[in-house]
């Protein structure tokens, strides 16, 4: 059930292992794509808008922000989180690493 998260607190962090069982064939277009068009697009498209330095409109764009400008860092980060209004839910944010884990793969 969605809203409930008083009783999911205090469980264990699920392991890169885990996650990997969870979320098996994790791709660009399958994944990744649709989670980047709700929660970043309104500014990270091309040309950027509100401040975003790059776009994330294609596999190979946020493909090379995973790799070279911290893209998981970011989604994760408490001080200077993407999307800057607040992070995206935990289940969201694992779906990214199990792509990295997966090798980035676009289909
Ligand atoms: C409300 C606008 C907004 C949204 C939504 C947003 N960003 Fe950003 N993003 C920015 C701004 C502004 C910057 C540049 C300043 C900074 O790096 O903090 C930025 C910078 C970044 C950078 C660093 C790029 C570089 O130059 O190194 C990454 C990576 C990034 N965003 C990823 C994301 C991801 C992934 C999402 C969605 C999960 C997202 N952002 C959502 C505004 C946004």
């Amino acid at each position: 059930m969605l809203g409930c998260s008083d009783d999911t607190t205090s469980q264990d962090e699920p392991s890169a292992e885990e996650d990997e069982l969870l979320f098996t064939d994790i791709s660009y277009e399958g994944n990744i794509k649709p989670i980047v068009q709700t929660n970043c697009i309104a500014c990270h498209t091309d040309p950027p808008n509100n401040g975003a330095s790059i776009p994330l409109t294609t596999y190979e764009a946020v493909k090379n922000a995973v790799e070279s400008r911290d893209l998981i860092q970011k989604i994760n980060s408490a001080t200077n989180p993407m999307p800057p209004d607040g992070l995206m839910p935990k289940e969201t944010r694992r779906i990214f690493d199990a792509w990295v884990t997966q090798g980035l793969k676009e289909n």
